[in-house]
């Protein structure tokens, strides 16, 4: 499963860009707006720093604006994806940028045959939001994998990215479930590294070392 960050901040991204287990980033208007900069500049920072797929969403509500947008995104990076919201004007521009091979991402999907007609439209990725399903009494992990057996059944090439991902739990059923990459906060990857355990085994692997004198451990240290 990819690993996205989903963040428009640049610290954040660089962060784990370095730690060498990120696979793309995704924006979401909100997310760039606690920014307090300039889209564009930002997106220019992300590109520079990831080359996996980056979503940058479209704030329009009619599909020649969201295409207009959207070419105009695309024309940033060649790994930009715009992201396009699941309505039925964005259906015909999801439709439109996929005849102009521009890699999008359809977002704000709640139900399989949203991501059903996403897909059809010629979305390259569907964003199913998990959190906001759960945060109303529904179950957003049998989203997953409804999608992910739907596009598998007609061999639709669209990938399922679990987005609104809340928990280190979302992330481990998102890959039990199937899906294709994760899109998360900062706060939910850095809670996945870490472990109680393995911190106290650390904890004792270094004392342990300290008790040894510098000569046997330097007898202890494989010699290349
Ligand atoms: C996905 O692309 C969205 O940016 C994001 O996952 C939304 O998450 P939220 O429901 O926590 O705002």
């Amino acid at each position: 499963m990819k690993i996205f960050l989903d963040t428009a901040n640049v610290a954040e991204i660089r962060e784990v860009a370095d730690w060498g287990i990120l696979d793309g980033v995704t924006t979401n208007p909100s997310l760039v707006s606690k920014e307090g900069r300039s889209f564009d500049d930002i997106l220019h920072e992300i590109v520079r720093i990831v080359s996996g797929p980056v979503s940058a969403e479209v704030v329009a509500e009619a599909a020649d604006e969201m295409v207009e947008q959207g070419v105009r995104l695309a024309a940033l990076a060649p790994n930009i994806v715009v992201k396009i919201p699941m309505t039925i004007e964005g259906l015909k521009a999801l439709r439109r940028l996929s005849e102009k091979e521009i890699a999008t991402n359809c977002t704000l999907v709640f139900n399989a045959t949203q991501g059903l007609l996403a897909a059809k439209a010629g979305a390259s990725f569907v964003s199913p939001f998990l959190g906001r399903l759960d945060d109303i009494g529904h179950n957003g992990m049998d989203l997953i994998g409804q999608l992910v057996t739907i596009f598998d059944n007609y061999a639709l090439d669209t990938e399922v990215l679990a987005a609104s991902i809340r928990s280190p739990l979302h992330v481990v059923d998102a890959a039990l479930h199937g899906a294709d990459a994760c899109t998360m906060p900062f706060k939910v990857l850095q809670s996945i590294v870490r472990h109680p355990l393995t911190d106290l085994g650390n904890a004792a692997f270094t004392r342990d070392w300290q008790k040894l004198t510098p000569a046997q451990r330097a007898a202890a240290v494989v010699q290349a």
